[in-house]
């Protein structure tokens, strides 16, 4: 119903426009008391078997909302609402911005992706922080907030752009994620190297630990497909030698890897990061490399390409604890969730595994041993 629906009238409309149309409906949904009680009964997890700790927090389930979609923590309790087991806000930046010019969000309905060149539009971190403060949680879920580099700050002062941040936002956060990924701002990508990494996260980790002292904010680094496998494995490494929290793969790609068959290649041809199903392979692979490398003793979080309740079983296998979508919400709608949730309570009920915790990992350390 919802393919006929996006048919007939969000795939007619400029790709924002439809976002924020959507967006609209979301954050009304949730506001309205009977829709909410209707929502959270039809909706929401309720599946105790793929209750999931991680990151030192109990959730409903492993899987979640990238970030990105809502930049600015205007839609958590509706986006709650829908299912997922954890919102991940932001890009926050330091100074608030408008992002590139429009159009900078194109539809690719045949490869089932999406390339997008937004350049963190979002208020900035003192208005996210302030909204974030008022909230009056409607719905129990976890909100990570991930923090990105304001574009006219200059590269070498991106780890005070990212430390004010932090201050002003890590009392709101669940989680807390450097963002070192997006393509669409100039030179950040280059902060993933470890020499500039290292006193980027050591300077965030210490802000946050100043600004809330009644516990410790995980902290996560999320990178790009496109890193090279060494650099990959040396972001590992970092993360464990800083005792890191999480690793978020992937981000967006600027490869067009497995399109431009389907796709009008104008479309192709946009710059901008790539998301949704041609990013599926590279993303797995980030993470089972990751989790060959760390094993255990970092959480992991899987993310790109992700559309059905098997693509989030394969991710669990691989390594992530944590499961992400994005693109596939566009395509399949608002009861994305839920059936993920369905699929994937299924897929543990036939799995020779008794919990999620127990198939964490389990094909890549197959593949190691
Ligand atoms: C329109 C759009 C905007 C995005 N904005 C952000 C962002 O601000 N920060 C971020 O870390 N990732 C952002 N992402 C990346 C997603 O969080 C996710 O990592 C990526 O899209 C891969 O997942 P998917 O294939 O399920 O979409 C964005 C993705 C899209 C499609």
């Amino acid at each position: 119903m919802y393919a006929l629906f996006f048919q007939l009238v969000f795939r007619r409309m400029d790709a924002e426009r439809a976002h924020h149309l959507a967006f609209r409906w979301i954050r009304l949904a949730a506001r309205v008391p009977v829709l909410r009680t209707f929502a959270a009964a039809l909706l929401a997890p309720r599946h105790p078997e793929l209750r999931t700790e991680a990151l030192g927090l109990r959730m409903h389930g492993p899987f979640g909302l990238a970030a990105g979609f809502d930049k600015n923590a205007v839609a958590v309790d509706g986006l709650a609402m829908l299912g997922f087991d954890h919102i991940e806000i932001g890009t926050v930046t330091g100074q608030p911005q408008p992002g590139n010019p429009k159009q900078r969000l194109f539809r690719l309905v045949a490869d089932r992706a999406l390339i997008n060149r937004m350049g963190f539009n979002n208020e900035g971190s003192e208005a996210v922080a302030a909204r974030l403060a008022a909230r009056r949680e409607v719905f129990r879920t976890t909100v990570g907030v991930n923090i990105g580099k304001t574009k006219v700050v200059p590269e070498g002062e991106a780890t005070a752009d990212y430390v004010l941040s932090t201050e002003r936002l890590a009392a709101h956060a669940d989680y807390l994620v450097v963002n070192v990924s997006s393509p669409n701002t100039p030179g950040l990508r280059s902060l993933q190297a470890v020499d500039q990494l290292r006193p980027l996260l050591a300077a965030v980790r210490e802000a946050a630990d100043r600004t809330v002292t009644d516990r410790r904010v995980p902290l996560l680094v999320k990178i790009a497909p496109d890193l090279a496998d060494e650099d990959v494995d040396a972001v590992a490494d970092l993360a464990v030698e800083l005792g890191l929290d999480g690793i978020i793969a992937t981000n967006t790609t600027i490869a067009r890897d497995g399109l431009g068959l389907r796709s009008p290649a104008g479309l192709v041809a946009e710059t901008g990061g790539l998301s949704g199903a041609p990013l599926k392979d590279r993303s797995l692979a980030v993470l089972s490399r990751l989790y060959a490398r760390v094993g255990d003793r970092i959480t992991l979080v899987g993310v790109g390409g992700v559309e059905d309740a098997e693509d989030v079983w394969q991710r669990i296998l691989a390594g992530a604890t944590l499961v992400q979508g994005y693109s596939a919400f566009v395509y399949r709608g608002p009861f994305w969730s839920r059936a993920v949730h369905k699929g994937l309570a299924a897929r543990l009920r036939t799995s020779p595994y008794a919990t999620l915790a127990d198939a964490v990992g389990a094909e890549t350390r197959k593949v190691t041993a």
